[in-house]
């Protein structure tokens, strides 16, 4: 089933306002039709590409954008892009990550359903680019509705001889398919989805070879976050001074935001790269208490509190505050969200997903969760609260991927921030937000329930 106006899944809910790019389109041009997106510009970008720019052109188009990935580490996109064509190998190939990994991250899912084929010519644009013949779309399986359109639009893209062979009659050939991947958080790194894709178990690799040189088969291969890809289409459509208009000289662009929790409108928004946390609150309708704190990036990412709701939204400025962009979650806690509780939270959903691989992330994921819970039970060894900050920083020292190093975000950031929270719970047992009652289940997290 999905929604009659926007054509999307019921529970992804787009709120006005923001900067509008991506978004703008979705509701308004047909997900089931090439028509209904060529009417709105759409191809226009693989067309100049293809026809004008040429494939250093367009990487050197993508690289004057200053566009950086969506999927979390903010890696500039010309950068790949070069590495792959400059790649030695007979064949290459392009993946565009629908993963998904994380549920309550909601853009790359919209663009999926609502625009299908604008994902589609990001990833043909990519693919000219790097100079991949070989195109493959890994969709999240429990996506339905995304996979059924995504098939479709490829069958209509190669119909008019946009995908496919000999692409708007040149020698351009590059075959896309639709990949069924797995409902894990682990499945959207990129080496466990290559491991995937190959038939093997979904687990990571040590990086590097990175994929650019050495990826799917042991072709260079080039693995792009959807969201990414949207806005690479955009470019080669508008043009990177029309891209660099929005956001900030750093980041430019816009941001597809998940906001969640604590907000009178949570829902999926589109702002500029740059935008205050603040206004990203208020965007969502405005804390419904007290805004105490907003966690971004998800599992991976880590808390702000109210104090530094001045910060910008952008790769650099979160990372700098100890959190990440992730794939643009942000979740609004208010007095009544405890911290501690929270961080276990997001710890256990880590420790759940760890994919077993590394130990130390298997093992230390979970001994973090477990000496959470004795200071959420008020019994905690003596030193319980240093040995969270050590065993963390081992972790990152020695994790295999990011799901490790980045684990421990949430808990540190709001042990850096809410470090009284945290003894009262210890030394008292007192939760100081009054959310805990014995036991550890964090309320703000209530509204993700059928998301
Ligand atoms: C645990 C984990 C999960 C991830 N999940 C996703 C995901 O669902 N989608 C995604 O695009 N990138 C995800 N990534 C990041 C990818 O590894 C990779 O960096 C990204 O797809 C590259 O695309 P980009 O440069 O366009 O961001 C994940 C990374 C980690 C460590």
């Amino acid at each position: 089933m999905t929604d009659s106006g926007t054509g999307l899944s019921p529970q992804i809910r787009i709120l006005p306002g923001g900067d509008q790019r991506l978004l703008a389109e979705i509701g308004v041009v047909d997900p089931n039709s090439l028509d209904s997106y060529r009417k709105a510009g759409g191809y226009a970008g693989l067309r100049r590409a293809v026809e004008k720019l040429g494939p250093e052109g367009t990487i050197d188009e993508i690289a004057a954008a200053g566009l950086r990935g969506r999927g979390g580490g903010g890696y500039p996109t010309a950068d790949k892009w070069r590495e792959a064509r400059s790649a030695s190998g007979d064949s290459k190939v392009v993946v565009a990550n629908l993963i998904g990994a994380d549920p309550t991250a909601l853009g790359d899912r919209a663009l999926a359903e609502g625009n299908p084929h604008l994902l589609l010519e990001g990833l043909l644009v990519a693919a000219f680019a790097t100079g991949a013949s070989d195109a493959i779309i890994a969709v999240r399986r429990d996506w339905t509705v995304a996979i059924e359109r995504l098939r479709a639009a490829i069958i209509e893209a190669e119909a008019a001889h946009l995908a496919g062979y000999l692409v708007l009659g040149t020698d351009f050939s590059c075959v896309v398919r639709v990949w069924e991947g797995a409902v894990a958080l682990v499945a959207g790194e990129e080496t466990a989805l290559l491991a995937a894709l190959a038939g093997d178990r979904g687990m990571p690799v040590i990086r590097p070879p990175y994929p650019t040189e050495r990826g799917l088969g042991g072709a260079p291969t080039t693995v792009q976050n959807g969201e990414t890809l949207a806005h690479a289409a955009w470019i080669a459509s508008h043009g990177a001074k029309k891209f660099r208009a929005i956001g900030s000289k750093e980041a430019p662009g816009t941001k597809l935001v998940t906001v969640y929790g604590r907000v009178a409108e949570p829902g999926l928004l589109e702002i500029a790269l740059g935008t205050p946390l603040a206004d990203i609150v208020k965007l969502a309708g405005g804390g419904t208490g007290t805004t105490k704190a907003v966690f971004v990036g998800g599992p991976g990412g880590g808390a702000l509190g109210a104090d530094q709701l001045d910060t910008h939204y952008d790769f650099d400025a979160l990372h700098a505050a100890g959190a990440g962009i992730g794939l643009g979650q942000f979740l609004v806690a208010d007095t009544d969200t405890c911290m501690v509780d929270s961080a276990r939270f997001f710890l256990d959903y880590s420790a759940r997903e760890a994919c077993g691989k590394a130990v130390p992330c298997r093992i230390g994921t979970k001994r973090l969760v477990e000496t959470l819970d004795r200071i959420l039970a008020a019994s905690p060894r003596p030193n319980d609260l240093l040995l969270l900050r050590e065993l963390s920083r081992k972790m990152s020292d020695t994790a295999l991927c990011h799901l490790e190093a980045r684990a421990p975000g949430p808990m540190l950031t709001t042990l850096d921030r809410f470090p009284d929270e945290y003894r009262a719970h210890a030394e008292r047992g007192e939760c100081l937000a009054g959310a805990c009652s014995g036991t550890a289940v964090a309320p703000l997290l209530t509204p993700l329930a059928g998301l």
